[in-house]
């Protein structure tokens, strides 16, 4: 039986915690709609202490969206949690996400305590949020860089106090995807009570394995995944929803699954992009103007004789319903056939010669040979 993975979204927090991507309340509606029609799980509406803005958000979200759970950051203090409590009390379902750091150099050099004391404010801080709300997620804070042993003890402080979310994130983007799920499976295995928490990835992108970590958390227990659309994030972003979304669905082996409705992927991206007005890269995977493009010879022949010769996502799956084949000068003349016989031209073995010379010379002087060309180069050619 396959099991699911709660698909935890933090555009609206992490995401915009990114300079220039800031967001009015407004625009988080119609994001914050936008993901419920998309089936994510829970949406991180915001920092309620950190600006009466954001805590506006975080209440009007709760407002306008009923289905996601909606939750709210805070510190691990007591101000900050009661805040984040008084903004979700719209909520249907709302979430209190609070916690510390763990590892040993934000210990010492960030929050100047022992290890004792963090224990002690992982307690406060899950009790405190425990009177507003009946579901706490606890954030270790540099968990990638936190010996196991310790981190352990602190969640075992957290789910004693009544955690119903263990959150490891790799702040950082420290950690090997190996690393990552055996600490994920460490703390399955060692932690006392952990059958009454779910443990959840939260791993940054600073090495580029953000998606990776994820996984493998996945692969090793973890039944949350905490991701942004695009992989916006702090510094060099987070796990990118659209990625984790679809890997979890090509990879049936993995066994799992997401409630995401796929075919609004495309269009969300989009949306948050626009809105945030933070452009996504071309060869952005799932989601890139090029993830379904091919403009090699030897790709296009394939992909017209058969689209899963080179595509292992249909891209209608992500709804994305733009043409693939791309004419540049390394198109073959099944590529120019193809692209002529969309235009209603249907041509010989003889007239495809006759144009396909033509084709290499003005595809050699440009970066791509657009619809309105390749017309002239048939009413040239023939
Ligand atoms: O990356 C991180 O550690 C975070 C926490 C605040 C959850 O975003
Ligand atoms: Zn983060």
């Amino acid at each position: 039986m396959s099991e699911k993975v709660d698909i935890f979204d933090t555009t609206l927090r992490d995401g915009e915690q990114v300079p220039g991507c800031k967001l009015n309340t407004d625009e988080k509606i119609v994001i914050a709609r936008q993901l419920e029609k998309l089936g994510v799980d829970v949406i991180e509406a915001g920092f309620p202490v950190s600006s009466p803005g954001d805590f506006q958000s975080v209440v009007d979200i709760a407002k306008a969206v009923s289905e996601p759970i909606i939750c709210g950051l805070s510190r691990a203090v007591e101000n900050d949690i009661i805040v984040a409590g008084e903004a979700l009390k719209h909520a249907k379902r709302g979430r209190i996400h609070t916690g510390l750091a763990t590892s040993e150099v934000h210990r010492v050099h960030k929050l100047r305590m022992s290890k004792e004391q963090v224990l002690e404010k992982t307690a406060m801080c899950v009790k405190t949020a425990k009177k507003f709300v009946e579901d706490v997620e606890f954030y270790a804070e540099d968990a990638g860089r936190t010996d196991n042993e310790y981190l352990a003890q602190v969640c075992e402080v957290a789910v004693a106090n009544g955690a119903t979310v263990l959150n490891i994130p790799d702040t950082t983007g420290y950690c090997l995807p190996h690393q990552y799920g055996e600490k994920i499976k460490y703390l399955l295995e060692n932690v006392k009570g952990i059958h009454k928490a779910k443990l959840s990835t939260h791993c940054h992108d600073d090495l580029g394995l953000s998606t990776a970590n994820a996984i493998y958390g996945v692969i090793n227990g973890a039944r949350q995944i905490e991701c942004t659309m695009n992989g916006i994030g702090e510094s060099a972003g987070n796990t990118s929803l659209e990625e984790a979304v679809m890997i979890i669905k090509s990879q049936q082996e993995l066994g799992v699954h997401t409630n995401i409705n796929t075919k609004l992927l495309t269009e969300t991206s989009k949306l948050v992009s626009e809105m945030m007005n933070f452009p996504v890269q071309a060869n952005k995977a799932i989601i890139g103007d090029n993830a379904f493009a091919h403009s090699s010879g030897i790709h296009q022949d394939g992909v017209i004789k058969h689209r899963e010769n080179y595509e292992i996502i249909n891209p209608a799956d992500v709804g994305n319903n733009i043409s693939a084949i791309v004419l540049t000068a390394r198109s073959g003349r099944a590529a120019v056939a193809y692209k002529a016989k969309l235009i209603g031209v249907e041509l010989t073995k003889d007239d495809l010669n006759k144009v396909y010379d033509l084709f290499i010379e003005v595809a050699d002087k440009q970066k791509e040979v657009l619809e309105d060309d390749l017309k002239k180069i048939l009413k040239q050619a023939l």
